[in-house]
């Protein structure tokens, strides 16, 4: 059987091809630190577990929804983005969808038809340029500058942008680097797709975790926003619920009204638990996720005094919400090697650079946002540990 070269020529997924370095390993009784997959290491509020579990007994639980979700979710979250954006946006706005994953897919097949193009931050999510790559949409790579914690620059990105280029993807808070784009740039961002009369899509996945719970931009505000902005959301790692698959798309409601198009075909809908689930937590867990966002920001700070203590080969290049971004000490060598020799030899694992963007072979992506305080020195020492 002949299958499609957009899909055989992609790389395989870097956390499964990471986590089958885990079955090779020899075990020397070095207790592992996972600093790989970000996952928040806590378990969802326990409110919402015992909610859910009074729910799975009633059988219309296990039916399907209407395809962008049910009406009262969309509601809720509703109130939820007038508190988080301050924005009056309708239920209209909103498809819940299988993970922002699922939401991203939604986003690029109701802009981009194969042969299109999409301007990408770099260094990138690398699940982004493979689902372009699939779907033959050719992804044109902003440069990462390490001096700019590889931000997006409105003038690089405008340069880049050509005839067939059909929006701008950002992530924001940054996953790899952590690092959070201001108001002001997604504003300027956002202009830039509008004198293109193109779409700015922003992953806000991490947005629960920016600290002090700040606005992340001002652009649903903005009674145009609709015409040119595309956000993907995730409930995943906001509630501890990355296996309910709890993702979002919020665009105009024109928008939403032809990926639902695409929805019906690829998921009918978000599966009913995880919709109440959502519900549950924008309802009753303000206060929860503002304390598990504190706490994140303690690792951060501990994460980075650690880290950037004399003696470490290893240098802190970015870092916030979730993630560090580091420069590994080994001239000429992958972060793959690299990489590979930190769970050998000291029993850590964490993604290598390249699979973030072409060229970034000297960095390693560290989610610390997975570890508890008191692990991280131990976590920092062992980089200490493995030398160049
Ligand atoms: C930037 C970014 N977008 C999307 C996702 C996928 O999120 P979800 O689990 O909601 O599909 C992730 C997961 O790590 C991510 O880091």
């Amino acid at each position: 059987m002949q299958m499609s070269p957009n899909i055989t020529d992609v790389h395989f997924p870097p956390i499964s091809e990471v986590k089958r370095w885990l079955v090779e390993r020899q075990n020397d009784g070095q207790e592992l630190i996972d600093l790989c997959q970000a996952v928040p290491d806590y378990a969802p509020a326990p409110e919402l577990t015992a909610h859910l579990g009074q729910l799975l007994s009633n059988p219309q639980m296990s039916r399907y929804s209407l395809d962008e979700g049910l009406p009262e979710v969309r509601e809720a979250v509703c109130s939820y983005y007038g508190r988080k954006y301050g924005a009056p946006l309708s239920p209209d706005n909103f498809c819940m969808t299988i993970g922002a994953s699922q939401a991203f897919w939604l986003a690029i097949v109701t802009i981009c038809s194969a042969g299109d193009e999409i301007v990408v931050q770099a260094p990138y999510y690398f699940d982004h340029p493979m689902a372009l790559d699939i779907l033959g949409i050719k992804g044109v790579y902003a440069p990462f500058i390490e001096s700019g914690l590889g931000l997006p620059n409105p003038e690089t990105i405008e340069s880049l942008i050509s005839e067939k280029t059909k929006a701008i993807l950002v992530v924001s808070p940054s996953n790899p680097t952590g690092a959070i784009t201001p108001p002001e740039t997604i504003q300027a961002l956002f202009e830039v797709a509008k004198r293109h009369d193109i779409a700015l899509i922003l992953d806000e996945t991490y947005n629960e975790f920016i600290p002090g719970g700040t606005r992340p931009h001002e652009l649903f505000n903005n009674p145009e926003w609709g015409a040119h902005f595309v956000q993907i959301a995730s409930f995943g790692k906001t509630y501890a619920l990355t296996g309910y698959r709890a993702g979002m798309l919020t665009a105009s409601g024109e928008f939403i009204h032809h990926a639902l198009k695409a929805q019906d075909t690829m998921a009918v809908c978000q599966p009913l638990i995880t919709q109440h689930a959502v519900k549950f937590g924008v309802d009753h867990l303000d206060e929860w996720v503002a304390d598990n966002r504190t706490m994140m920001c303690r690792r951060h700070d501990l994460f980075r005094s650690e880290f950037t203590k004399p003696g470490n080969q290893f240098r802190l290049v970015a870092s916030g919400a979730f993630f560090a971004w580091v420069r590994h000490p080994f001239s000429n060598c992958s972060g793959r090697y690299v990489a590979k020799r930190l769970l050998d030899e000291v029993a850590v694992i964490c993604l290598p650079g390249e699979v973030f963007g072409p060229g970034l072979e000297g960095y390693l992506r560290l989610a610390f946002g997975n570890i508890r305080e008191e692990s991280i020195p131990e976590a920092v020492r062992r980089f200490r540990e493995l030398k160049a």
